[in-house]
């Protein structure tokens, strides 16, 4: 029987984002499975990669990014805009990423694409660019439907992370990425609604936001994409002000906002995201200024993201660090009494700007 605090969260998290949350280690699982004939029908080994994207959809293209590193064999470019960059040609491979299938900067690119002569697959539910795909006769991966797009980061970055092993842009195969796995499952079964607050760290964390503005630095380097995964997170299933900022470029300016009044000050949260990976000077930037943040934020957390080296450790230490953002976001909407799966401002946006066409 479900307890009276898991009720409570379901009769406010009516969409059940927090289940979303709790499967998608399973997404990802069934996504690399899936993946596999995807990835082969891809043209293989370009020389550079755009990832097109917007919103939930891009942030797996961020993802892939930091998980390929600096030492990655080509350049992995996301674009969150209506135009391919100018380098796109024949030896780049563009995958547009729209959940809906619908999007209408993604849609553009797709056709920008193979006007350019770029080798171009989609990953997509279905809408108009599954439609587009079929009729082009490009590779294209067809994810489950009906979840909310940011929901479904799990079977959006997973088919990424297949091709890029098979063109040995990344190092992974089944065993590492169920080990990789590991530690966000474990986190996800201590912080179930109901579970006991003093292990639940997301809630912990989503209590200690309440009212505040989280602004959620990390370095430039693995957890880059995270931190903006969280920013997005906050935003939009906790309709929360929320704001990141990378090391070490915001030693060099953001800083000096932290000298602001005192009455501005105290509304922040400054959450640090930390990784072992982090260049040696950005990890010493980082912990010289959260001593000199902490004592001026309404509240500040470090969180030292957990895994071993190696793609597997890698890969535990940026999904567990996802996962704790997303389930944080959830339990902040809860604690705000709001539902966090709808996103009105969003819709009517996109309703107008189709309506105009
Ligand atoms: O999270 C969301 O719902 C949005 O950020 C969408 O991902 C974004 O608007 C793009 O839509 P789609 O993911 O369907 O391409």
């Amino acid at each position: 029987m479900a307890s009276e605090a898991a009720e409570r969260h379901y009769s406010i998290d009516v969409g059940r984002m927090i289940d979303r949350v709790i499967e998608m280690p399973g997404h990802i699982r069934q996504a690399w499975e899936d993946a596999e004939a995807f990835s082969t029908s891809m043209p293989a080994s370009p020389s550079r990669i755009v990832i097109s994207g917007m919103g939930g959809s891009s942030i797996g293209g961020s993802i892939l990014r930091d998980f390929a590193g600096r030492g990655r064999a080509c350049d992995i470019h996301i674009e969150r805009g209506y135009d391919l960059p100018s380098f796109a040609g024949t030896d780049t491979n563009v995958v547009c990423v729209s959940y809906s299938g619908n999007t209408e900067e993604v849609l553009g690119l797709f056709k920008e694409g193979l006007d350019r002569g770029c080798g171009v697959s989609v990953i997509t539910s279905g809408g108009q660019l599954g439609a587009e795909a079929e009729r082009a006769g490009v590779p294209a991966m067809i994810v489950p439907g009906g979840l909310a797009p940011r929901a479904a980061l799990g079977y959006l970055f997973t088919p990424l992370l297949r091709a890029a092993s098979r063109w040995g842009f990344v190092s992974m195969d089944t065993e590492s990425l169920e080990s990789g796995l590991g530690e966000a499952s474990a986190l996800i079964e201590s912080c179930m609604p109901g579970a006991d607050l003093a292990g639940n760290r997301a809630l912990m964390l989503a209590k200690r936001l309440y009212g505040k503005i989280p602004l959620i630095y990390s370095g430039n380097g693995l957890l880059a994409g995270t931190a903006y995964r969280w920013k997005c997170q906050f935003n939009e299933n906790s309709k929360s002000m929320a704001f990141c900022n990378i090391f070490p470029e915001l030693g060099h300016n953001e800083v000096m906002a932290w000298e602001c009044p005192e009455r501005m000050r105290e509304d922040l949260f400054l959450l640090m995201l930390c990784d072992g990976e982090d260049h040696p000077r950005v990890q010493k930037r980082m912990y010289t200024t959260y001593s000199l943040l902490e004592p001026l934020a309404g509240g500040a957390m470090r969180i030292e993201s957990t895994g071993q080296d190696g793609p597997a450790g890698r890969l535990s230490r940026l999904l567990s660090t996802i996962v704790l953002g997303d389930l944080t976001s959830v339990y902040l909407a809860v604690e705000y009494g709001r539902d966090p799966t709808p996103i009105g401002k969003i819709e009517e946006i996109k309703e107008v700007l189709r309506s105009e066409d």
